[in-house]
């Protein structure tokens, strides 16, 4: 697909107004089975999963196994799938690009530098993606804006040059709060280490706990300067 035949500016303007949920309908019917969320089983995507599976429960859910998750994001997996029979699919990295990885620089390459640390998400996340976004039209995320300084100019639907896709961010303009209370609403899944200071999950080698008052995703990466602090999955063209 390519930009001139979608209209991101006309829905950004449609959808001022509307909840996410609208905003998913439209898509589902919009975009079919060309349609997916990216899901990190975060808070947010948690959201999403239980909004989407109650519009059309065989809407495409993928997420990035990295191999190097945590014990409970794996166990949010199985209890996700379960719990609403989603159409949730894992994928993973090419074992030959890890090995290789790990033989070279050692399998906790990223502590080293910034580029060991991107090359690792390159290969255990970005390469999967690629794959997961094959065929695929429109790409849901659970981006919001306030999460971080680069994601304050995120809009509800753009353009995603890097992979050629509608990039859908239904949750855009939501607090932390109002992900939370959704999740206590609806009775939503979720990772057992928000209860323990972790407000945002990746690779286990690769998130700390924060203190109470610290920025949400200070645990991200903590190593590195704040300008970083992205694995490129969401990096944009300024
Ligand atoms: S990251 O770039 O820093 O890792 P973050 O954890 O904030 O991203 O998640 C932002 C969005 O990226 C998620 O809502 C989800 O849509 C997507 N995402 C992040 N990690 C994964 C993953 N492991 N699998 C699938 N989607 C992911
Ligand atoms: Fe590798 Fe850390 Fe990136 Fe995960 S977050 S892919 S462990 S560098």
């Amino acid at each position: 697909m390519e930009k001139k035949d979608v209209s991101v500016a006309a829905w950004n303007e449609r959808f001022q107004k509307a909840t996410p949920q609208d905003v998913l309908k439209f898509f589902a019917e919009e975009f079919g089975d060309r349609l997916c969320l990216s899901s990190s089983m975060g808070a947010e995507d948690q959201v999403l999963t239980d909004m989407l599976v109650k519009i059309n429960p065989a809407i495409r859910i993928f997420t990035l196994d990295t191999g190097r998750l945590f014990p409970e994001t794996l166990n949010l997996i199985h209890t996700t799938k379960k719990h609403y029979q989603a159409n949730l699919e894992v994928f993973f990295p090419d074992y030959r690009q890890v090995q290789k990885m790990v033989r070279e620089k050692g399998i906790n390459l990223f502590y080293d530098s910034i580029e060991n640390r991107k090359r690792c998400c390159q290969i255990r996340k970005m390469e999967p993606l690629k794959r997961a976004l094959k065929g695929m039209q429109a790409w849901i995320t659970g981006i919001r804006k306030d999460q971080t300084l680069t994601r304050f100019g995120t809009n509800l639907v753009e353009w995603d040059t890097e992979n050629g896709l509608v990039k859908i961010n239904p949750l855009y303009r939501w607090s932390e709060k109002m992900v939370w209370d959704y999740i206590h609403n609806h009775q939503v899944p979720y990772n057992e280490l928000h209860d323990k200071g972790y407000p945002s999950i990746g690779c286990q080698p690769c998130t700390r706990a924060v203190a109470p008052g610290e920025d949400a995703r200070a645990g991200r990466w903590w190593w590195e300067d704040e300008g970083h602090k992205e694995c490129g999955l969401h990096v944009k063209e300024s």
